[in-house]
C-alpha cells in the first residue's frame, strides 16, 4: 500500500474532496451528499479536520470534524471519506483514533456524528468503532429519527465516550 500523508486541509482541497465525493459514496452527483459540505468548513474547521494524500499527491482520505461550540466537551465528525481502492484497510479507523486523541487533549469527552439510514457502510463502521447508534423509527430497514434534518431528511445517529 502508498504510504500515506496527513496534513490539515487547506481552502483550496474544497473543490477535490467534494468532487471525489459523487465517486467515493458511489453515486450519482445529483445524488451525492457534495452540498453538505461547502467551503466554510475549509475555511472555519480545518484546524480540527484532517485530509489524507498518497505518496503521488492524490487525495486519499478526508475527515471533517470540530468540536462543538456550545456543548464544549463534545466532538462532532461531520464527514469522513475513504478512497474506494483503500477502503477497508483501517484508513478511517486511523483517521478516527487521530481525530479522538485531539478532542480528548481539548477536553472533550464524548464524540457525536449521523448518516442517512441508506447508508449502511457508515453504521457498520460505526458501530465497529464503538459508536452506540440512535433512532426510534424503522425507515429503510433500521431505526432512524423521522424527519431528524427536515421534511424527509432521517438520520441514524451515532455516539460514544471519548
Ligand atoms: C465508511 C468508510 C469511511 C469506512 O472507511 P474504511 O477506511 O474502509 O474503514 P476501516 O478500514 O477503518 O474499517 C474499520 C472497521 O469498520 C467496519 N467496516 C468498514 N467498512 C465496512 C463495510 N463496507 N462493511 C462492513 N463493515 C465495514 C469493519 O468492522 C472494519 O474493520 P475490519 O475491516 O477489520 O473488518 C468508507 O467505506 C467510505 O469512505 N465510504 C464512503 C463514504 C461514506 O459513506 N462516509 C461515511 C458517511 S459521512
Amino acid at each position: 500500500m502508498t504510504a500515506l500523508h496527513h496534513r490539515r486541509p487547506e481552502e483550496s482541497d474544497h473543490i477535490r474532496v467534494v468532487g471525489a465525493i459523487p465517486v467515493w459514496w458511489g453515486m450519482p452527483p445529483e445524488a451525492a451528499p457534495s452540498r453538505l459540505l461547502p467551503r466554510l468548513f475549509f475555511q472555519h474547521f480545518a484546524n480540527t479536520s484532517i485530509l489524507v494524500e498518497d505518496d503521488g499527491g492524490q487525495l486519499a482520505a478526508f475527515l471533517i470534524g470540530f468540536r462543538s461550540a456550545s456543548r464544549p466537551h463534545t466532538a462532532y465528525i461531520h464527514f469522513v471519506g475513504v478512497a474506494p481502492g483503500l477502503q477497508r484497510r483501517g484508513v478511517a479507523r486511523d483517521l478516527y483514533e487521530r481525530f479522538f486523541a485531539m478532542m480528548r487533549e481539548g477536553g472533550c469527552t464524548r464524540v457525536d456524528a449521523i448518516t442517512g439510514p441508506i447508508n449502511r457502510r457508515s453504521q457498520s463502521f460505526h458501530r465497529a468503532l464503538g459508536f452506540t447508534l440512535g433512532g426510534d423509527t424503522e425507515i429503510e430497514g433500521v431505526l432512524a429519527y423521522l424527519d431528524y434534518d427536515g421534511p424527509g431528511e432521517h438520520r441514524v445517529t451515532f455516539s460514544r465516550s471519548l
